[in-house]
């Protein structure tokens, strides 16, 4: 057998880990349910939580991956000594392969809109800039989206257009990865992660000079405590379990591909930081507009191919601004989109290579992925024409998309993260914990007996406890 796949450099593996925590959860949802739940106070508890429960749910993942050195079902398996523990590995991999599809959804759109945006179709309109003409606007462009994901027109040889982009989107997962951990996910995440934090950056620039700007900035930083409920502590909870990439198999494997003396606590803690920063610079660079023209702040879709598209189009400074806010906008979505994709897919490939075999022989990267690429790509368009008009997709009530969406959110990932802290906190033995966490005695090891104690003992009896209230 070969050596195993290993990120190539420091920088590299912040740069895929950030990559799979920053993505359409920080841009869509953050800002709303910031701005909605308290601005700053929400911010503040938002920050604590990612530190105190998430963190080291996070870091409980990585030390199962990086001391099992093998994909998530394994590493369970090794760091337990029990094959009953594989179960959990194997459900949090099928469980992001099934994320993964309805994520392809989405990303797929950020596709069609980056095309729409760069061919002048947000191109901005000048003068008249109304209440009114801005809601006609937002009306028309409501409809657009609409129309293009209940129907879409056609395309060659009459698919739908979201189908199209949905495969195109995996499809470019598929060569990326092929290309393997360092040359493929890593060399990507190393130019598309510092890409975005500079797009991002461009559109908060441009929205302040916006009249709204203090407004919009006010609506998320501003902190009113009295929104707080404890409603507020779940949301963040949920949040942050999400926009982590925990419970998922996502950090296990990625957990597995981190040198040895790199530091878990410090890739861990930058990781953080990074999600929520760039969480805040979204809402700068989203809100400020919404305010200026007066039209209700919404969240996911709604905001980003209804709302956005609309404010886009009218941008003050000629129709040249719109083309540009509108392409950075789509195309910093689409790089958010994929580098996340990247570690759902990167788990279920790490599965298959090492646990799947055809004639007592593993298989290779190409033929793993491409065994995913049918398996996912075919889930993904029944979630793409579960969001049709007429679909006969529904599960319990909601269209498939939604109830993978639901599924995963609230029971998955909490039960993932409780599975790994126990296993971490309880049944593996401590000195090889502290082994890991610490590299060999290489880093701090009093912050690490802090977060293991929190893994231990305060982690999983939190979660559990949300988890519970959640499905009341
Ligand atoms: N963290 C990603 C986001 O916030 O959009 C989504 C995600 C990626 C969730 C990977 C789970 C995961 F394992």
């Amino acid at each position: 057998m070969g050596e195993r796949n290993q990120f190539a450099s420091k920088f590299g593996t912040m740069a895929a880990i950030a990559g799979s925590a920053v993505g359409l959860g920080n841009i869509w949802r953050f800002p709303y349910v910031a701005g909605n739940n308290g601005g700053a106070a929400f911010l503040i508890i938002y920050a604590v939580i990612c530190v105190l429960i998430s963190m080291p749910v996070m870091l409980s993942e990585f030390v199962i991956g990086r001391k099992g050195q093998s994909n998530t079902y394994r590493s369970f398996i090794k760091s337990s000594g029990k094959k009953g523990w594989g179960i959990v590995g194997a459900v949090e991999i099928f469980a992001g392969l099934a994320i993964l599809a309805f994520y392809c959804v989405v990303a797929g759109w950020s596709l069609e809109y980056i095309f729409a945006a760069v061919t002048g179709e947000f191109a901005s309109f000048s003068g008249g800039d109304t209440a009114e003409i801005i809601n006609e606007r937002i009306a028309a462009m409501g409809q657009r989206f609409d129309l293009f994901v209940g129907q879409g027109g056609t395309h060659i040889l009459s698919i739908p257009r979201p189908i199209v982009w949905t495969i195109v989107f995996l499809a470019l997962n598929c060569i990326v990865l092929a290309f393997g951990v360092s040359k493929g996910i890593e060399r990507c995440s190393k130019f598309m992660i510092p890409a975005l934090f500079l797009l991002l950056l461009v559109l908060v620039i441009m929205s302040v000079r916006l009249d709204g700007f203090a407004a919009g900035a006010s609506f998320l930083l501003k902190p009113n405590w009295s929104a707080v409920t404890p409603q507020t502590i779940m949301f963040a909870l949920g949040q942050s379990f999400f926009s982590l990439s925990l419970g998922m198999s996502a950090m296990t494997t990625y957990g597995s591909y981190i040198q040895k003396d790199q530091s878990l606590v410090s890739v861990a803690f930058i990781v953080v930081i990074a999600t929520i920063l760039m969480a805040v610079l979204a809402g700068l660079a989203i809100f400020p507009s919404t305010f200026t023209y007066g039209v209700e702040v919404t969240s996911g879709p709604g905001l980003v191919f209804k709302t956005l598209p609309a404010l886009f189009a009218s941008l003050p400074g000629g129709p040249w601004v719109g083309i540009v806010v509108s392409s950075v906008f789509f195309i910093l979505l689409f790089f958010a989109a994929v580098t996340s994709s990247f570690s759902l897919l990167e788990a279920g490939t790490a599965y298959v290579t090492e646990e799947w075999h055809i004639a007592r022989k593993t298989l290779s990267r190409p033929v793993a992925l491409t065994i995913l690429f049918v398996l996912v790509g075919t889930l993904s368009v029944f979630c793409a024409l579960s969001q049709m008009e007429g679909t006969s997709l529904i599960v319990m009530g909601e269209s498939l998309f939604d109830f993978i969406d639901k599924l995963t959110s609230n029971i998955i990932l909490p039960l993932g993260g409780i599975a790994a802290c126990i296993l971490v906190g309880q049944l593996m033995s401590k000195d090889v914990v502290f082994n890991e966490l610490t590299s060999n005695g290489q880093f701090n090891a009093k912050l690490v007996r802090f977060f293991y104690w929190m893994a231990r003992y305060v982690c999983p009896i939190v979660i559990f406890y949300m988890f519970i209230k959640g499905l009341e």
